[in-house]
């Protein structure tokens, strides 16, 4: 546990390499599982949900091993867990293990994960799609208890095009005794990357990055070596940080393709941004015009995103609307931005932004991930001193985001007080 503090009005200059994408390498690190042998990881973000998913893995008898940025699984001696005190729970894409214990072991006991910060997030398309695929789910107090007769491919139609309840059933599926359609599927890259890291297994996807994804089981997927793609949120996060200080960086991955929204934004916003294979730069003086934005899926505006650009428009020479369509409760760190001297009215799910002249510096805390992120990027505008808590947040998905933002001339540094984080 501890805090960011932080001394704003400082411009930002220079570039970063990009880490491993955190949602990419999640639900691929809980797939290994269900892989009888050695999978090799290569490009993995060393970030607090990724270290609680090696705990879990661990738990389940898997042995991982970090070199750099590289994670070794072995599931060789892997076993189903008889309780949950695996951990599935303490975050929310532990409920990836549910389809990679049942492809592997035929049952898995979970338990249920809770609401969060950001909404209420219920699992009920993963348990429906489950059940289409054979799977029996009793619920026990906070406890899902599941088994397999026969894993037999389905047809299942979802409701939301789920990024979660998408990757869960290509988990299980890919083992299961023929062919699975899923309509209404997910487009996200990282859903993508892990169909990408299941067909390296000898799994047999297609479809996918289309609202189609067809799926034919296979006996076994075997061990591979596997890089996990760049970050799109940690991009767009720095992105938005120079935006709002003023400056010009280059981000460097593979990255453009997958952040073009964020990019047309920023550009609307007045920023000069170009994107090439190896990277992203944006040069900004630091005046915003006043843009509005609903967050969507995939290509669209992503809600990963929204907290970071609603920190941006505070500043800008007009009124802004931000719409948050994929969460309920994602809009916190607006009361937050207020206490910096933001003027933000919300109503509902929609937040009216009246830019201001400058931020000033406060004592602000970050609900949740993004939020968190959101409100670094708002004290590093800010004139004066802020002090950022809930830094156990951040670093669930962000890779030294002090020394990356120190290397650009940010005045921030991490208070450790002494709690652990994970
Ligand atoms: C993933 C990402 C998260 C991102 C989100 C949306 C990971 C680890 N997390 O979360 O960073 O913000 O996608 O891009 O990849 N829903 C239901 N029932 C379900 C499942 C979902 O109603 O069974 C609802 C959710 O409450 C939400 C919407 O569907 O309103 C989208 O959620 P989903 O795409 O599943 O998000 P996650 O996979 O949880």
């Amino acid at each position: 546990m501890g805090s960011y503090l932080i001394e704003g009005g400082r411009q930002l200059n220079g570039s970063i390499v990009v880490s491993g994408s955190k949602n990419a390498a999640l639900p691929v690190l809980c797939t290994t599982l269900l892989v009888d042998g050695v999978s090799v990881i290569k490009n993995c973000p060393r970030i607090t949900d990724v270290l609680d998913t090696c705990r879990m893995l661990d738990d389940f008898g898997c042995t991982t091993k970090w070199e750099g940025n590289t994670l070794t699984v072995d599931s060789r001696n892997a076993f189903a867990s008889e309780d949950s005190s695996t951990g599935a729970g303490k975050i929310r894409s532990s409920i990836l293990f549910m389809g990679a214990e049942l492809g592997r072991f035929h049952k898995a006991v979970v338990h249920k994960p809770g609401g969060c910060q950001i909404g209420k997030r219920p699992v009920d398309m993963h348990i429906e799609s489950f059940r289409k695929l054979g799977v029996t789910i009793t619920e026990e107090d906070e406890m899902y208890i599941c088994s397999l007769g026969k894993l037999k491919g389905s047809d299942i139609k979802l409701r939301i095009p789920s990024v979660g309840t998408t990757e869960n059933i290509l988990i299980l599926a890919s083992v299961a005794e023929g062919e699975t359609i899923i309509e209404n599927a997910a487009k996200e890259p990282e859903v993508c990357a892990l169909c990408d890291f299941i067909n390296s297994c000898g799994g047999k996807i297609s479809g996918y990055g289309t609202e189609k994804i067809v799926i034919e089981g296979v006996k076994k997927l075997h061990a591979t070596e596997f890089e996990i793609i760049s970050d799109r949120i940690e991009t767009g996060t720095f992105l938005c940080a120079v935006a709002g200080c003023g400056g010009d960086i280059f981000v460097k991955g593979n990255v453009s393709a997958q952040s073009q929204a964020v990019m047309n934004k920023l550009e609307m916003c007045g920023c000069l941004v170009k994107g090439c294979d190896c990277g992203i730069r944006l040069v900004s003086s630091g005046k915003i015009n006043p843009i509005n934005i609903t967050t969507a899926v995939y290509p669209l505006f992503p809600t990963d995103m929204q907290p970071q650009i609603m920190s941006v428009l505070t500043i800008s020479s007009g009124i802004s609307i931000i719409t948050e369509s994929v969460f309920e409760k994602r809009l916190s760190h607006a009361f937050e931005l207020i206490k910096m001297g933001a003027e933000i009215d919300v109503k509902g799910s929609r937040a009216t932004i009246y830019g201001v002249d400058k931020l000033h510096g406060a004592k602000v805390y970050g609900h949740d991930l993004r939020a968190g992120a959101g409100l670094i990027i708002a004290a590093l505008m800010a004139e004066g001193k802020s002090e950022v808590f809930g830094s156990e947040y951040v670093k669930r998905g962000y890779e030294n985001i002090e020394q990356k933002l120190q290397n650009l001339g940010a005045s921030i540094l991490f208070e450790n007080t002494g709690e652990t984080d994970v």
